[in-house]
């Protein structure tokens, strides 16, 4: 692809992407076969995940999605988590898996699952692709993960840079003259 030319490194490739489906499935179905979830996709990075993890799934579902974005405040330093585009479907007595691409600070993830459990949803879990626990700012360990990476700025299967690279169809380091040259 044209686009590797900017990977200077494979941080997950795409035979490793296909076991972690394949695994994750499998205790998916496990664990969810008779429980008729939610499976809630957080917008953009979601996409390929999403789309090849509920192949894998064998259980009845529903989809959904939401769009959360993060702010933060200048000299405070707070953050703020925006719902900029909610899901379309109550979650009230529904168990609700949360598809993602990464967890970092957490921050995203906690403001969701509150919001999912205030409006009465039975259970929130998350399955995300990558964890990044070193850098939680929130205590929060995902149900299921898919491989847990270092503290390094990853792009592709979702993952951007600056809206790029969510396309490539693995995981990868950027080469430092693209941040370099912005
Ligand atoms: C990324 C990712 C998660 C969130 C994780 O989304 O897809 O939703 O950040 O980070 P956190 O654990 O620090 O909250 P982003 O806000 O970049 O939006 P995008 O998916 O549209 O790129």
């Amino acid at each position: 692809m044209m686009i590797d030319n900017d990977i200077e490194k494979t941080i997950v490739g795409r035979e490793e992407i296909v076991e972690i489906i394949d695994r994750l499935g499998k205790e998916l179905t496990r664990d969810y076969k008779d429980k008729y979830p939610i499976l809630v996709g957080i917008l953009k990075g979601c996409i390929p995940f999403m789309s090849d993890l509920m192949k894998h799934l064998d259980f009845h579902l529903e989809i959904g999605y939401m769009d959360v974005s993060s702010y933060f405040g200048g000299l405070t330093g707070a953050v703020d988590v925006k719902i900029e585009m909610d899901l379309n479907m109550p979650v009230k007595g529904r168990h609700v898996l949360i598809a993602e691409d990464i967890v970092d600070s957490g921050r995203t993830l906690h403001a969701v699952i509150k919001l999912l459990e205030h409006r009465g949803a039975k259970s929130v879990k998350v399955v995300t692709l990558l964890d990044k626990p070193e850098g939680r700012k929130i205590d929060y360990v995902p149900a299921y993960i898919g491989v847990t990476i270092p503290k390094v700025f990853v792009v592709g299967y979702g993952l951007d840079y600056e809206g790029r690279y969510r396309n490539l169809p693995y995981v990868g380091l950027l080469k430092p003259e693209i941040y370099e040259n912005d």
